[in-house]
């Protein structure tokens, strides 16, 4: 882990109560490019919409009005700007913000058409546990789209990557955190992977949850059935 402390519940707390105030314009920048790649993607959609990790709520004024979005995050420091964010900009379209574990999400099976986590993954304790909550809580036939930043051990960016790391490492990141950790770990199908100005210092996965029709196997003798008896 490149000497990181293992990031836990009380550290993302500590750090997201001190990065709420400068948050915006301090991480806000750097990030649009991703989120605007993503929310275009997302105004595409139609239906429910689940932001996990909403933090200040940068993203919400710019879903369409006809999209109905629930976000949640564990900080209540990045939830209480978010708060004002949606009242400041008299945002009709939210459903709800809550205080909320990524990795135990308290929503139903299948309850949203669209579930996405932008600058997410690399910051929560158990990365995986969370992929299996945002497959879990989407539709099948729905989009997870991911947005982070994923390591790299060759190259220009990878030494922009080190150049970096004193600020992931202030942000509560893992700078280590491999794409594999999503995409070898996942049962959702990767329909796109787009690498993201600056730089392509981050990578947008689309992925799309399998119908359940296809996932289930053929029954034995599907191909020959028998036939109809009227
Ligand atoms: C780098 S910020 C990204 C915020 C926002 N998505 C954006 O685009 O700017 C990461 C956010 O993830 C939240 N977070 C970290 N661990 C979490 C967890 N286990 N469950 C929910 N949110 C979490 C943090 O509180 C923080 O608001």
């Amino acid at each position: 882990m490149n000497g990181i402390a293992r990031i836990d519940e009380q550290s993302v707390l500590k750090a997201y109560a001190r990065w709420a105030p400068v948050y915006d314009w301090s991480f806000g920048p750097i990030a649009d490019f991703g989120r605007k790649s993503a929310i275009d993607i997302i105004n595409g959609r139609e239906g429910s919409l689940l932001e996990v990790g909403v933090g200040t709520g940068v993203a919400l004024p710019r879903y369409a009005p006809h999209l109905t979005i629930t976000g949640i995050d564990l900080s209540p420091d990045m939830l209480r700007k978010a708060r004002s964010r949606v009242r400041e900009r008299k945002l009709r379209n939210i459903a709800g913000l809550y205080e909320m574990d990524a990795s135990e999400l308290r929503f139903d099976d299948a309850a949203f058409d669209t579930v996405v986590a932008m600058y997410v993954m690399t910051v929560v304790p158990d990365p995986v546990k969370v992929l299996a909550e945002l497959e879990r809580v989407c539709k099948p036939g729905g989009e997870v789209i991911i947005v982070n930043h994923f390591a790299q051990d060759h190259g220009l960016r990878s030494v922009i990557e080190r150049w970096m790391t004193p600020a992931a490492r202030a942000l509560g990141w893992h700078p280590d955190f491999r794409i594999e950790t999503i995409t070898h770990m996942t049962k959702l199908d990767l329909i796109e992977t787009r690498s993201l100005k600056p730089m392509g210092l981050f990578t947008m996965l689309r992925f799309r949850k399998p119908l359940e029709a296809r996932e289930a196997p053929s029954p034995k003798g599907a191909d020959n059935p028998p036939s109809c008896c009227c």
